[in-house]
């Protein structure tokens, strides 16, 4: 390892610490400062949206917290077979649901996961390729009414997301690929410096609760932090390279779903 590369991993190990030059951590938050923080959740950009059933119960779901911690697996092949909308439904609400909002003008949300000060910084994008009732496109989740909306209706991304996905066919031709993408000023508004450590921790609760969802429902995923970082933000419509927008978004974490394959 030369040292520059030395160089750059230590500065990532400060990051896991939160160590940073005294002068700088002493600089108060922007919400110690009063500063307005950006809403919690995105408005929808399209005008029409697709409305999430939640009648959950008529799921199958089958296995004790036992048995979905116990058989909760990494699974790279899938059913060729499409997703009901009720299916697709449970997992964005078991990964993003809100199950309440606190607060008035900017409010917060209660999800079902956690979040560090409930800042919960994920918006969730899903490539479709197979859903029933929902053509192949783009699509972004709006939690706050649990509605999609359509991204980008472009459907010939096949080519294009398996190598910003580092040729990972697996995942690009999944029935559906979530891609949680994180807006960093919502954690570093609170948090300043260490927002970084702790949208990372939540990326991590957000997924292993889509693979215990999954398992549920004999749906099977896995999670994916291998990927070509600009190609899958320009696939989304996200700037390259960081910037001090307040608005700066970047993916994050990514995980193929389908039906799991017979035993
Ligand atoms: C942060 C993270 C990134 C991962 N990235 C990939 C990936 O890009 N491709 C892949 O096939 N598996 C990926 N995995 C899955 C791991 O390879 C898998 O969890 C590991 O082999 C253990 O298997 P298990 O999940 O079945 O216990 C990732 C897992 C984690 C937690």
């Amino acid at each position: 390892m030369n040292d520059k590369t030395k160089y750059e991993i230590m500065k990532n190990r400060e990051l896991l610490k939160g160590y940073h030059a005294a002068d700088v951590t002493a600089e108060e938050t922007d919400q110690q400062q009063k500063l307005p923080s950006i809403p919690c959740l995105q408005t929808s950009i399209a005008t029409d949206t697709i409305k999430l059933p939640t009648d959950y119960e008529h799921l199958p779901i089958k296995g004790t917290i036992l048995d979905l911690i116990k058989n909760r697996e990494s699974r790279r092949s899938y059913q060729d077979h499409p997703l009901s909308l009720l299916e697709l439904s449970f997992l964005l609400w078991s990964t993003q649901g809100v199950r309440h909002f606190a607060g008035h003008k900017n409010p917060v949300t209660f999800r079902n996961v956690p979040s560090a000060g409930s800042r919960h910084t994920f918006e969730t994008y899903l490539f479709i390729n197979q859903v029933e009732g929902l053509k192949k496109a783009i699509y972004h989740y709006l939690p706050e009414h649990h509605e999609l909306e359509l991204w980008d209706e472009r459907d010939d991304f096949d080519k294009e997301l398996t190598d910003a996905l580092c040729g990972q066919r697996f995942a690009s031709s999944a029935p559906v690929l979530f891609v949680w993408a994180s807006l960093p000023y919502r954690m570093e508004w609170r948090y300043g410096l260490k927002a970084a450590k702790y949208l990372l921790i939540d990326a991590g609760h957000v997924c292993q609760n889509l693979y215990l969802a999954c398992e549920s429902i004999g749906c099977a995923t896995c999670a994916l932090g291998a990927y070509d970082q600009d190609r899958l933000d320009d696939l989304l419509g996200f700037a390259p390279g960081p910037s001090f927008d307040r608005h700066y978004t970047c993916t994050i974490y990514a995980a193929p779903v389908g039906r799991q394959l017979p035993t």
